[in-house]
């Protein structure tokens, strides 16, 4: 065989294995979990009436009617690549008399939908809960909670972990806040803008900010789900040295809370509502027009 036809084959040869290892990457055989593990993973998560649950990888359905079964109003549905295993468990949710609030799609989990759910369980091999953690933390909605057992997410730390025995660990999808976020505040008969700068890895997030020529940075930044909260305490011209207490919901690009001031240049504290939003462009970076002494 010439030497140039066998390269080709070679080539084609080790591009169809490298197909065949991702597709494995994206697949885990089914082992149901414990049934001890499932009531943990199901305190954990909390349930509420107006919850709509799903479990990616569901199996035989076992977790999700565990679910169904810790409340009666709750809603759920799950997804298997495996049509046997999603067959079985529809007929299992018709035989329990829960067809008509739990379901199975026979779907990939890459595919599913996360939009509309407030709890994702899911008890999948390590690597596919880690390749499947940028699909939720961009289409889970803010505060949707990710419960799961044994093997952690990663670099993205758990929210909360019952860790008698295995680990059962949960996640809150915190709501974006990376980017420039303006607002602005009374000081007596002035206004004081404020342009911030946040960075984001998970729930965690740092910010700093300038208002006027004055710099400060946020600290005990709190995000969980689409709650913010933070402190501030800067000097500002005109009004000394301030201590700012910020509270708010994310709401896409607007955050909409309170800040509770203290305590120059009003004599007691006081809390005004705070309404920021988020901003292509940021007077963060804005020439501070120091005069700098010519020598
Ligand atoms: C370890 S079992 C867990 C079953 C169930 N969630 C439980 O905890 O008992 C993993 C399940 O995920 C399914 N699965 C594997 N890869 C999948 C994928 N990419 N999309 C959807 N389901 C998948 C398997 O068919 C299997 O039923």
């Amino acid at each position: 065989m010439p030497s140039f036809v066998a390269a080709a084959l070679g080539g084609l040869l080790s591009l169809t294995l490298a197909g065949t290892a991702m597709a494995q990457e994206r697949f885990s055989l089914f082992v149901g979990s414990a049934t001890e593990n499932v009531m943990r993973m199901v305190k954990l998560a909390d349930l509420r009436d107006d919850d709509v649950v799903v479990d990616l990888g569901s199996g035989d359905g076992r977790i999700v009617f565990a679910a169904a079964a810790s409340n009666a109003k709750l809603r759920g549905w799950g997804v298997d690549i495996d049509a046997a295993l999603v067959t079985r468990s529809n007929e299992t949710a018709k035989e329990q008399g829960l067809a008509n609030r739990v379901h199975f799609l026979h779907q990939n989990a890459f595919d599913a939908d996360l939009s509309k759910s407030t709890v994702i369980f899911m008890w999948l091999w390590p690597e596919l809960k880690r390749m499947l953690r940028p699909k939720i933390l961009a289409e889970a909605r803010p505060g949707t909670r990710v419960v799961t057992s044994t093997w952690d997410l990663g670099s993205w730390r758990p929210d909360e972990v019952d860790g008698e025995g295995t680990p059962v660990s949960m996640w809150i999808v915190p709501a974006k806040v990376e980017g420039n976020w303006n607002w602005s505040l009374p000081f007596g008969d002035r206004q004081a803008s404020y342009a911030a700068v946040v960075e984001q890895r998970f729930q965690n997030a740092e910010g700093v900010v300038r208002v006027g020529a004055r710099r400060g940075i946020f600290d005990n930044v709190r995000l969980r789900g689409e709650d913010i909260s933070f402190t501030l305490a800067m000097t500002l011209d005109g009004a000394g040295f301030v201590r700012h207490e910020f509270v708010g919901k994310v709401q896409g690009d607007v955050i909409e809370g309170s800040v509770r001031i203290s305590p120059s240049p009003h004599d007691k504290t006081v809390v005004l509502a705070w309404r920021a939003t988020r901003t292509r462009d940021s007077a963060y970076f804005a020439p501070a027009g120091l005069i700098v002494p010519e020598k």
